[in-house]
């Protein structure tokens, strides 16, 4: 079988990284969520008070940005990587609500995108690789042989995150959730640098009314089509 990329674009909570797993774990290729690298600099640049809720200097991050050393590393009881900043793993630290309500603003930053993208296009150069993001078909891989993109309304989404964060222990309303959805969908697809936009080759799901099973087994066909 031919080695392929899979780029997964779309949304928040759209349930890219749950597909992606799943499908680096059918086909044996390697899993790349880039949102938990977008999810690791912000957490960096709260560590060292270069962001809050009211204040946010970029070019504190700009200027410490080769200070910044992220991996991926996988763990077998998992059976999926988990994201490293400086050796660290910050995998739970990464997923709370307060990196989500930052995250959009550091990832409009040209210069954190440069470096995120180079570092994604590296990862993939071999192919046999499924990535998830907002870029990926338009900027990291715009040859990837296969392109993905999904979407679902913003309801049906921060219904998803409320019940994780829920399931995790967080004290958080529904309210709450929907408003951060809202608000990283608005600035993803308005900001300059590589806007969050299906690319022309993209195939659009929205799974509003499909299961896990169902768009697994529908980009499983378009993955067999092509390889
Ligand atoms: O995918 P996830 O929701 O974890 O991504 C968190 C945030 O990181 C997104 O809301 C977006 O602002 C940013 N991001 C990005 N480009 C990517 C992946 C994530 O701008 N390729």
């Amino acid at each position: 079988n031919k080695k392929i990329t899979i780029a997964i674009d779309g949304f928040s909570s759209t349930g890219k990284s749950t597909l992606a797993k799943q499908l680096a774990n059918h086909f044996g290729y390697v899993f790349v969520d880039t949102g938990a690298m977008y999810r690791a600099v912000t957490f960096f640049a709260m560590q060292k008070g270069y962001v809050n809720a009211t204040f946010f200097d970029k070019q504190a991050l700009i200027n410490s940005l080769s200070n910044i050393k992220l991996q991926f590393k996988f763990n077998t009881d998992l059976g999926f990587a988990e994201m490293y900043l400086n050796d660290v793993n910050v995998e739970t630290e990464i997923r709370t609500i307060e990196v989500s309500s930052f995250v959009s603003k550091v990832a409009e930053v040209s210069e954190v995108r440069s470096k995120l993208v180079e570092q994604q296009k590296e990862m993939g150069k071999d192919k046999a690789i499924v990535m998830d993001g907002r870029d990926i078909g338009t900027v990291v891989f715009p040859d990837a042989e296969l392109k993905i993109f999904m979407t679902a309304s913003a309801s049906t989404r921060a219904k998803r995150r409320y019940d994780e964060l829920v399931q995790k222990g967080d004290s958080i309303t529904y309210e709450k959730v929907l408003k951060n959805v809202e608000e990283r969908d608005y600035i993803d697809t308005h900001r300059e640098d590589s806007p969050l936009i299906m690319a022309d080759d993209a195939i659009e799901i929205d799974n509003s009314h499909l299961n896990r099973k169902e768009q697994f087994e529908l980009v499983l066909e378009l993955v067999n089509e092509i390889t």
